[in-house]
Order: structure tokens, then C-alpha cells, then sequence
């Protein structure tokens, strides 16, 4: 069972003493790393005996981690938070497979009261560091935790507002539905990731929808992903939906000039070694950029 499943059957579980406590470690990850009981109990509102029974119950279900001295929320917990956020607001009534999981992510199918499908992204941004610093060191301690949690709200935070202006003036990707905590509900896309399509029946008109999009969402919204390559593009066999957006950054930053070309490079050394189909980053970019309204695709 995947730590996802485990959540979503623990939702069934949790009482509403329960949420209650988690929702005070919650509050209280922006100051602590490990939290003190006695603050849990001060922002719970409930008294001593109560709250360490409802702490001894949410560490049975893997939601929160510690002892005595002091408490931790760990990522299942914030799953489940945001979970029963959705749940709660009639956007998801059941889990269903899971779509990616990744270095940074987890996708996982939703399905709600009227049977719709729907996918949540839920950011794991840190698990492999975390990993690695635990094999390499030994210990946990600064790398750990809420800081962590933190870090995957806000970019869930930023993948959202992304999504929420590129669909409604017209770039391909998916339309985002709501936001909980580190988790993304978005529409969910019938379509396998460029990287694993073998043949495409016209390879030039994929290529130019993709800078189309790319061109788009910087010349009207400003936007540039900057992290574009055949990962982060799928194709339905009739249209290209550009995912993965949490490191955007706007036409007034810094670099954006030399991501906008990495992300066309990217994308034009793919076709060009799988698909043999050659254009010229300069011609590329100048379309992208609006300096010609000319793409020369070969
Ligand atoms: N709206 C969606 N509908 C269907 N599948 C999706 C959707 N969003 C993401 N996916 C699937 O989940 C995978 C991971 O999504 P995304 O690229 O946004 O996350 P990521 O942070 O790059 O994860 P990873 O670390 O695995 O690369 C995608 O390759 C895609 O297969
Ligand atoms: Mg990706």
C-alpha cells in the first residue's frame, strides 16, 4: 500500500478530537521543528491527558512523529490535511491510481460524488536530499521536517497561481481547480509524457504547438517555465499540455532571457535527435519572443 493509500484509508480513522490536534501542530510548524506538547496544548484548546492520547493516535498513524518532549508533522500528515480539505469542499470523495510518482511529486487519481476523475499533485519537494543526507550523515536533524513542509506548500502555492492564469487565456495546460496546503487539484490529462511517445504521425506540427504555448505564455502573461523538456510535455495525439510549473519565474526576472532559451533548447534538442526534425534556436527564439512571425521548422 502506498503511503498515499495509507492516508486516504486513515481519513476514515482520524476522529474529530484528532483533527483537531493535527490541525494545532499545523499552526504551530511555522515556529517549531519539534513542537512542544504544552504549545499543542495551549493552541488546541484541549487539556493535557486528551491531547497526548490524540498525539499517541495520530503517531499510531504514521501522521506526526515524536515523544514526550516534543512533536513533529510529517508529510502523511500533511496529506491527510489537505485531503480532507478537499473532501470537505465536494472535490474528492475517493482516491483512485496513481498516475506519477516522482522525485518531487506524487500524482494520484481523485474521483468525486459525481464519479469525475481528477488528479492532485501533492509536493514532495526535499524527500531525496532527505534520503541522501540521512545515508551520508547519519542524522536528520537540520534537514528534517517542517521546513520542508513549508517549502512544498509554497510551490504548490506557485504551480497553482501558474495554472490559474496560463488556462484561462488559452495555453495548454491543466486547468487547476483548487488549492490545499502542498497539494494541486487539477483536471486530469489523458496523455502520455512526450519522453515515452516512439512515433509521431506529424512531429513538425507538435513542435511548433509546443513553442506556440511557450510563446504565449511569455508574450501575454509574462510567464516562462524554465523547466521545459519532453518530461514536462504531454501529448493527447492532438494537442500538447504543458505541465510542471512551480519554478516559472516572470519576464521582469534576471535570467529569464537564458531560461526561455533553455527551456526552447531543450525542446528543439529533443525533436531534432527523436524526431530528426531540425529548427534553429535563433529562429525559435525570435518567434517566441515576437521578433518574427516566421518559424522555420525542417
Ligand atoms: N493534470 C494531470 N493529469 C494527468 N497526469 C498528470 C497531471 N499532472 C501531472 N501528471 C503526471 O504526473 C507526472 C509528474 O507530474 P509533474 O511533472 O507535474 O511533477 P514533477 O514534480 O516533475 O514530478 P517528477 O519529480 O516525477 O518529475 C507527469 O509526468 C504526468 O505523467
Ligand atoms: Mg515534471
Amino acid at each position: 500500500m502506498s503511503s498515499l493509500d495509507r492516508v486516504g484509508k486513515s481519513l476514515t480513522e482520524i476522529e474529530e478530537k484528532d483533527w483537531i490536534v493535527l490541525h494545532a501542530l499545523e499552526r504551530l510548524i511555522f515556529s517549531y521543528e519539534v513542537i512542544p506538547p504544552a504549545r499543542i496544548i495551549r493552541v488546541s484548546g484541549l487539556d493535557r491527558a486528551e491531547v497526548e492520547f490524540r498525539l499517541n493516535r495520530l503517531n499510531g498513524m504514521k501522521l506526526i512523529v515524536g515523544k514526550g518532549k516534543g512533536y513533529s508533522l510529517v508529510s502523511a500528515g500533511l496529506d491527510a490535511i489537505a485531503l480532507n480539505a478537499f473532501v470537505k469542499r465536494n472535490l474528492a470523495s475517493a482516491l483512485g491510481k496513481a498516475i506519477g510518482m516522482g522525485k518531487e511529486s506524487d500524482v494520484i487519481e481523485v474521483i468525486n460524488d459525481l464519479g469525475e476523475e481528477y488528479a492532485i499533485k501533492f509536493y514532495r519537494i526535499g524527500r531525496i536530499s532527505f534520503r541522501a543526507v540521512r545515508r551520508k550523515r547519519g542524522y536528520t536533524s537540520t534537514l528534517a521536517g517542517h521546513r520542508w513542509l513549508i517549502t512544498n506548500m509554497k510551490a504548490a502555492k506557485k504551480e497553482y497561481d501558474a495554472l490559474r492564469r496560463l488556462h484561462p487565456i488559452g495555453i495548454s495546460v491543466p486547468e487547476a481547480i483548487a488549492r490545499e496546503r502542498h497539494a494541486v487539484l487539477m483536471r486530469k490529462v489523458e496523455a502520455p509524457m512526450l519522453s515515452d511517445i516512439e512515433v509521431l504521425d506529424s512531429p513538425k506540427e507538435v513542435l511548433y504547438d509546443i513553442l506556440d504555448n511557450i510563446k504565449r505564455a511569455y508574450m501575454v502573461e509574462g510567464i516562462v517555465n524554465s523547466d521545459l523538456s519532453e518530461y514536462n510535455v504531454l501529448y493527447d495525439g492532438e494537442r500538447v499540455w504543458i505541465i510542471d510549473w512551480p519554478q516559472y519565474v516572470e519576464k521582469d526576472h534576471p535570467n529569464v532571457s537564458v531560461l526561455l532559451d533553455r527551456d526552447i533548447f531543450n525542446i528543439l534538442k529533443f525533436f531534432k535527435k527523436k524526431f530528426k526534425v531540425d529548427c534553429k534556436l535563433e529562429s525559435a527564439s525570435f518567434y517566441v519572443r515576437g521578433w518574427s512571425e516566421k518559424l522555420e521548422i525542417f
